[in-house]
């Protein structure tokens, strides 16, 4: 296996499912924490076990079945949150406990009416706290993203110093640039004294669509773990996508030197899986699983993947786990594409009968999204009913 390991941290049971009309009973959770487990994963975020007794059930259950994966619960920097998380935690194999609080002055100000000072304590107190149900304790240090670096680094360094084993770098807003989250990991790489004690994590939300992309600058820039969640799923426009950071390092494995342990043809049966039970549709354009991923519709595209599929497709579908790739007939097709499928439903055309055909093609397409193998039966059938009598 090429280059240094990136851990893949999956939080679609947490951040995931905070998403409106996405709950999940305990069953639910359990069959998808299981093909979390089959997938790869290397942490599964369980739930936040004080925020209701139906999450504190799910991530108890969840411990129980996971045999590999490390079970995460997620507190506050709250004493009765961790001692909540370590109790639902207590059957797991490897428990981790995921703690804790604001860093932004956003946060410190508005939320916690409090200082930077004062901050700093309780998220190192929360991490003492933590330690004493587990040895792998994650900080978070939520809206680290419009957190001033300086700062950061000192939280970074006291947490660590209390215990934290990995830290986790939020960018809960999704406001940063990829070059400014890449700058941030590296200033805490090359300015906190104890950060070779610890793992930083990316957590990127995806506000302006540039959730996968900071949390590959994360790694280029020294961070070893991306939380991440199935199809993209999370607060407002949602985390990153596990599935696209996956693909990033394993297409880009020569240039970036990473490599992750996910198996990556469960990426589209799983997506299925997790869009099906939180009843929450792909998006048919979305990279890797979405409907549309490997499907060519206009006729350049079509010709030119007909000669050659890595004209324009860079991921061999079976490699995602996805059906195949697809030539849609629609009213931009060309001739090689109708060609193409006639000759998968059986019929021997030459050039001069597709030319022909084509013009019939077109008609019905600009009536229909779409020509499907049923249309072209009939007008095979009539193009020849009509040669026969000629
Ligand atoms: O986005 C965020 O900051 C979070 C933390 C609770 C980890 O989800
Ligand atoms: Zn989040």
């Amino acid at each position: 296996m090429p280059g240094q390991k990136v851990f893949i941290f999956d939080t679609t049971l947490r951040d995931g499912e905070q998403v409106p009309g996405c709950k999940l009973n305990t069953t639910e959770k359990i069959e998808i924490a299981l093909a979390l487990e089959a997938l790869g994963v290397d942490i599964i975020e369980a739930g936040f076990p004080i925020s209701s007794p139906g999450d504190f059930q799910s991530v108890n259950e969840i411990g129980k079945v996971i045999k590999n994966a490390v079970v995460c619960g997620l507190s506050r920097a709250v004493q009765k949150d961790i001692e909540v998380a370590a109790e639902a935690l207590q059957s797991a194999k490897r428990r981790r406990i995921h703690t804790g609080i604001g860093t932004s002055d956003f946060h410190i100000k508005s939320k916690f009416n409090s200082t930077r000072e004062e901050i700093l304590e309780r998220a190192a107190q929360a991490v003492k706290w933590a330690r004493n149900f587990t040895d792998d304790v994650e900080f978070y240090a939520e809206d680290a993203g419009r957190t001033d670096n300086e700062y950061l680094a000192r939280v970074v360094e006291a947490v660590i110093a209390a215990g934290a084993t990995t830290v986790n770098i939020p960018d809960t807003t999704g406001y940063c640039l990829p070059h400014q989250y890449g700058e941030k990991i590296a200033f805490l790489v090359n300015n906190v004294p104890n950060i070779d004690k610890a793992v930083l994590s990316c957590h990127c939300h995806n506000d302006l669509g540039l959730a996968t992309a900071n949390s590959i600058a994360g790694v280029i820039s020294g961070a070893r773990q991306i939380e991440c969640t199935i199809n993209g799923l999370g607060e407002r426009a949602g985390n990153t996508s596990l599935e696209e950071v996956v693909m990033v390092i394993k297409q880009h494995a020569s240039t970036l030197g990473f490599y992750t342990d996910i198996n990556s043809k469960q990426l589209n049966p799983l997506s299925r899986l997790v869009s099906d039970t939180m009843r929450m549709p792909v998006q048919p354009n979305k990279a890797i699983v979405g409907a549309n991923a490997f499907s060519h519709s206009s006729g350049i595209h079509q010709d030119g993947f007909l000669k050659d599929a890595q004209t324009y497709e860079i991921i061999n579908p079976e490699e995602v786990g996805a059906d195949g790739s697809k030539i849609v007939l629609t009213a931009r097709s060309g001739r090689s594409a109708l060609a193409h499928r006639f000759q998968k439903l059986g019929f021997q055309f030459n050039r001069n009968d597709v030319d022909v055909l084509y013009e019939q093609f077109l008609k019905v397409a600009d009536r229909k999204k779409e020509v499907g193998d049923e249309d072209l039966q009939e007008l095979a059938t009539q193009y020849q009913g009509k040669a026969i009598v000629a």
